[in-house]
């Protein structure tokens, strides 16, 4: 473990200071500072970050944790990616990195060795060999400074990249590792052999994989890297590694249908595009777009199967949660010819007009009944909108796509919203409408239920160790809260372990990581003034055994409600008699 390190570089680096490189507008609120969340998007404040525990808990996302979760969240790192720019940052050395498990080393090695392939994909492009792909390259309107920024190459004939790959000392597994190569029944195959190659980069910018065009005509016109160990096609979205930040600013991402159509607009300077891999748009990828932005606009090819697959796409960004729009071009162009053609500004004007999911959908129903609208026509729109409308989890915009239906169609609002009723109980439960709960973390609502004694009292310990054994005899019956009581005995064990530390907040975090969020946001409740360590610890205690108490007394009335009078057995009586005895101490 770097643990001398971490120290050092927290010692070194101030989380406010930190923060504010990111998030300008952090102010100062008391011993705390505040800003609107980075993470979410909001209008008012609800991300705190303190100095002096160095740590940031966001009370909207309900996530928090010291410098390295920061900026591992904030520039999607790995812990030793954010270990090593904070190192950098602070100026602590750090010890070469820990020896890899078998697993990392094949990951690390298909790593490198896709590397290697881009460039050597990329110096083919520009060699003698390329002239003819570079001439293509030029037919699509691609300058130099982009074939550059995208890596763009060009996958010479069977057995050339086989060969230098083994001479720069891959064996066949790490050619097949990394998706270059298939076993055939003749043999190690190339997978990629005189196409156009476009390197596929994850949000972090590692490579781990390729699309490959055709040059010219020909089938398949695109073929992918296989799925690897590196390589899932279904949590990448091409061109999210440059759009990533922009995405962030613009606070919206625009969706196309294709490759070309994302190296066409980030060439003209409409950088917040991003394209799924051919294969269709998943839940997975919505997930990973809403880290940067909650609007979207879907932007596909203008015919019938870019409409249909836009309309697919859009569902599913709606129902995990993100506000989609739809923009359509004219012309029946691509989005990368349209850009090439017209230029960012009207691009960028079409975007600025693009419908309102519902808006979109309803108009393709419009051009598929042709006026005048039959009833049975309008029974079947409505039928196929509220489908649309139950996926929508906001209640709001809920009502406003049924007033707009109803609208639209000339039927009586009531009728819609009874459509979509029966569409709501007819559908398959999914967790749509009940937000999934992380495991471990308690939820905003069933927080403030929680006596907030209980959240007093882990607060204290965690910030006042010592303190302890004044507490120490409470038990799972004392805790309302399962999770606080989780926490509760985390914090004792971590406090036996490091006895001298001054405060237990990271260790207990470390020991308890399912827990994290919920002890950094402990670790930043405001302690009151006149606060007296063994005075209060010791109060909050007794107030807890007394409510522990009272909750065991309350269910064995119950208990014995239930066996009805004169039948209650006298163990459970005698068991009653006592906790009224006990209680009788705090009664006073
Ligand atoms: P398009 O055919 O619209 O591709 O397919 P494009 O990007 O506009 O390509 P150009 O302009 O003809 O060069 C959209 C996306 O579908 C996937 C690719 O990811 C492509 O970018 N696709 C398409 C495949 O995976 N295989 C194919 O055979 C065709
Ligand atoms: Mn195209």
């Amino acid at each position: 473990m770097q643990t001398d390190a971490i120290e050092q570089i927290k010692d070194k680096i101030d989380i406010v200071e930190l923060v504010r490189q990111y998030v300008p507008n952090l102010k100062r609120a008391g011993k705390l500072y505040k800003a609107c969340c980075p993470f979410h998007h909001e209008k008012t404040p609800s991300f705190t970050c303190s100095s002096e525990k160095g740590l940031y808990y966001c009370f909207g996302c309900q996530e928090g944790g010291n410098i390295f979760n920061f900026v591992m969240k904030m520039e999607n790192l790995s812990f030793r990616e954010a270990l090593e720019k904070l190192a950098d940052m602070a100026g602590v050395e750090l010890e070469p990195a820990k020896l890899l498990t078998a697993e990392e080393q094949r990951r690390a090695t298909a790593r490198k060795l896709l590397d290697f392939a881009r460039s050597y994909y990329h110096k083919n492009l520009l060699s003698r060999a390329g002239e003819g792909a570079r001439t293509y390259v030029k037919s699509r309107n691609l300058t130099k400074e982009t074939c550059e920024q995208f890596e763009l190459g060009l996958s010479p004939n069977a057995g050339v990249l086989v060969e230098a790959a083994q001479k720069a000392g891959y064996t066949q597994d790490n050619l097949k590792d990394a998706g270059l190569c298939v076993q055939t029944e003749r043999g190690l195959r190339e997978y990629f052999r005189n196409r156009l190659m476009f390197p596929i980069w994850n949000q972090r910018g590692e490579t781990v994989g390729f699309g490959g065009r055709i040059l010219g005509e020909g089938e398949p016109k695109y073929l992918n890297s296989p799925e690897t160990i590196l390589f899932n096609k279904s949590h990448v979205l091409y061109g999210l590694n440059f759009a990533g930040p922009v995405i962030r600013k613009a606070d919206r991402a625009v969706l196309l249908e294709g490759y070309m159509d994302v190296i066409g607009c980030h060439q003209a300077g409409v950088a917040y595009t991003v394209a799924p891999l051919g294969t269709s748009f998943g839940e997975d990828h919505a997930k990973l777009l809403k880290r940067y932005t909650q609007n979207v606009i879907v932007l596909f090819d203008p015919d019938e199967a870019g409409l249909k697959a836009a309309l697919r796409a859009a569902l599913i960004l709606t129902e995990a949660g993100l506000f989609v729009k739809v923009a359509s071009l004219p012309d029946g162009l691509d989005p990368d010819e349209y850009i090439a053609q017209y230029g960012k500004e009207s691009f960028e004007d079409i975007l600025n007009h693009a419908q309102d999911l519902m808006a979109f959908a309803a108009q393709r129903q419009l051009a598929l009944h042709p006026a005048p609208l039959s009833a049975q026509a309008k029974t079947q729109m409505v039928t196929e909108l509220t489908q649309i409308i139950a996926k929508q989890p906001d209640a709001i915009v809920r009502r406003e796509w049924v007033k707009y239906v109803a609208e639209m169609l000339n039927v009586d609002e009531p009728l819609v919203q009874q459509r979509l009723t029966q569409t709501l109980r007819t559908a398959t439960p999914s967790a749509r409408f009940s937000p999934a709960r992380k495991p471990g973390i308690i939820r905003a609502d069933q927080a403030t239920n929680v006596p907030s004694a209980e959240e007093d009292l882990l607060a204290w310990i965690l910030k006042n160790p010592q303190y302890t054994v004044l507490c120490s005899q409470l038990s799972a019956q004392d805790f309302s809260s399962p999770a606080l009581w989780e926490i509760f005995q985390a914090i004792v064990k971590t406090h036996m372990q490091y006895p001298q530390a001054d405060n237990l907040i990271e260790q207990t975090a470390q020991a308890l990581p399912t827990q994290k969020n919920e002890i950094v946001k402990l670790a930043l409740l405001p302690t009151p003034d006149d606060f007296d360590p063994a005075r209060d610890i010791a109060a909050c205690a007794a107030k807890l055994e007394q409510a522990g108490l009272q909750r065991q007394l309350q269910k064995l009335t119950q208990q014995m409600k239930s066996y009805g009078t004169g039948n209650v057995p006298p163990d459970v009586f005698q068991t009653y008699m006592q906790l009224q005895q006990k209680l009788k101490k705090y009664r006073g």
